[in-house]
């Protein structure tokens, strides 16, 4: 992990002119008050290697579980026990989130990033901390903007962590309000007047009205992350409401043509938002608790 760790520190660097130059923070780290990259040193050293090893070992099962991090619950509880089991009660499904988004994004060609440990879990919800950071698949552009600027996001932070789009497998549920009810009619000729005609096609074929249980690829290189979603938005190829609604907004396609461009800023800044991502709304401390299972709460 050699180049990784290399990559990691340019990563790092990055990070905190973004942050610096973005945000004015008086933070002297990109992390949230509590975190600190060797949070498990003594407690559990070989915490963030075994969550490595299980990433390169799902992938080779499955390489779409880069995409379903935020969803791949069983997966994350099988890394959750074998922590339990080496170092009980200490690592929080939290940081396991955290640690799988990275390792899984920079195994599928993505960029990697550093990340702080230190976080505990909810007590009170069954949530996973992912669910709740990612947009509602209905919103328009200023519903998205408003969304993630609730989070401390800017309208170019968003459209960048939309780039996590690049990857993954959806319900055809998260797509049909595209393909049906984009005109709020609820039927076949519901659809986004935006999106490609042959796509729509072809979505509605894996995609049939009615039908939420189907899944699909939402990129067309979804096993790799790279620029190619922001090129698919642009041509009309976006698959949820929310993808088509990036370049609704001059200013927004603006941003998703400069991502779309090779040698584009895309991946460092994708980069930075992750880290910032991993400072919302964290416990620590004597706050929360560490989860036995990250399914339920104690
Ligand atoms: C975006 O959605 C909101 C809430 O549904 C709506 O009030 C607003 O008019 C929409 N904006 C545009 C530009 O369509
Ligand atoms: C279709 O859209 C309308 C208007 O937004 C909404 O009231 C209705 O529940 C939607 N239908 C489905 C099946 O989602
Ligand atoms: C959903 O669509 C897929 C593909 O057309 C089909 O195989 C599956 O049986 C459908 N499921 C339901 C519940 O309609
Ligand atoms: C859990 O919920 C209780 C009451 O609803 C609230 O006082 C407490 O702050 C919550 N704890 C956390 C860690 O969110």
């Amino acid at each position: 992990m050699a180049s990784a760790s290399a990559t990691g520190h340019n990563a790092l660097l990055v990070s905190i002119i973004l942050l610096a130059t973005e945000c004015a923070c008086t933070a002297e780290t990109p992390y949230a008050a509590g975190l600190s990259e060797d949070f498990y040193e003594k407690t559990c050293p070989q915490a963030a290697s075994n969550v490595d090893a299980y990433v390169t070992k799902f992938l080779r099962k499955d390489r779409n579980f880069a995409g379903a991090f935020n969803r791949g619950v069983a997966e994350v509880d099988q890394i959750k026990a074998a922590l339990e089991h080496s170092c009980p009660g200490v690592v929080s499904c939290a940081d396991i989130l955290i640690m799988v988004a990275r390792d899984a994004t920079a195994k599928v060609g993505g960029p990697t990033w550093p990340v702080a440990m230190g976080r505990r879990d909810g007590v009170n919800s069954t949530s996973l901390m992912a669910d709740s950071n990612l947009p509602f698949p209905v919103l328009n552009f200023s519903g998205l903007v408003a969304n993630l600027a609730a989070k401390g996001f800017n309208a170019r932070e968003m459209i960048t962590l939309s780039g996590a789009h690049t990857i993954g497998r959806t319900h055809c549920n998260g797509i049909l309000p595209h393909l049906y009810n984009f005109t709020g009619k609820d039927d076949a000729t519901g659809t986004d007047p935006a999106m490609n005609k042959n796509f729509a096609v072809f979505l509605k074929k894996h995609c049939p009205q009615g039908n939420t249980t189907n899944t699909i690829f939402i990129d067309s290189t979804a096993i790799t992350f790279d620029r190619a979603y922001y090129k698919s938005v642009l041509q009309g190829k976006g698959i949820f409401i929310t993808d088509a609604a990036l370049i609704t907004n001059p200013a927004g396609k603006k941003v998703v043509t400069t991502f779309s461009k090779p040698g584009s800023t895309f991946f460092t800044e994708f980069a930075a938002g992750m880290v910032k991502m991993g400072n919302l709304g964290v416990l620590t401390g004597t706050e929360g608790a560490i989860r036995r299972t990250c399914q339920f709460v104690n």
